[in-house]
């Protein structure tokens, strides 16, 4: 099953150009209690490098671009967001990483909840064992 899934983001557009809906429980799978954007990320800077406890996530990149790569302990796969309308889902339990930002992105993360320390994994060896208990 691949860990690449992306929300069916509402493109609405007329002459005056376009407007992108994403709605809690209607096309993002969860409520959304907290949204956070990551601007000037200075070039050559990776980010990510987690994974989150019970944390659900769709990040979308409304400007400018970037490459995700995405981990669940067994598989990895990438997909560059590079558009409006590509809403990138990041469920638990998956170790995600950003890389090769342009200097114009604007990733934009909706998230299921406030922001909890306690929820992250940052260390990867953690990761793999919780991800793959024997
Ligand atoms: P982090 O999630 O580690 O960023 P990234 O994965 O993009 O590298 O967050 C960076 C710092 O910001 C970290 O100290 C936690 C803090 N932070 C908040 O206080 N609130 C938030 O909503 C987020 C996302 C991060």
């Amino acid at each position: 099953m691949s860990l690449i899934s992306f929300m069916n983001v509402q493109v609405l557009g007329d002459e005056r150009g376009r407007l992108n809906v994403l709605e809690a429980c209607k096309n993002i799978p969860f409520d959304i209690r907290r949204v956070y954007y990551l601007t000037a990320t200075q070039m050559g800077v990776s980010r990510g490098f987690h994974a989150h406890k019970a944390l659900e996530q769709v990040a979308v990149c409304v400007s400018g671009g970037c490459r995700m790569l995405m981990n669940d302990g067994s598989q990895v796969e990438e997909v560059v967001l590079d558009s409006p309308d590509k809403a990138l889902f990041i469920g638990k339990m998956m170790w995600h990483e950003m890389h090769d930002f342009t200097e114009d992105c604007v990733l934009l993360v909706l998230a299921s909840d406030f922001y909890d320390e306690q929820d992250y994994i940052r260390n990867y060896d953690e990761f793999l064992r919780l991800a793959n208990p024997l």
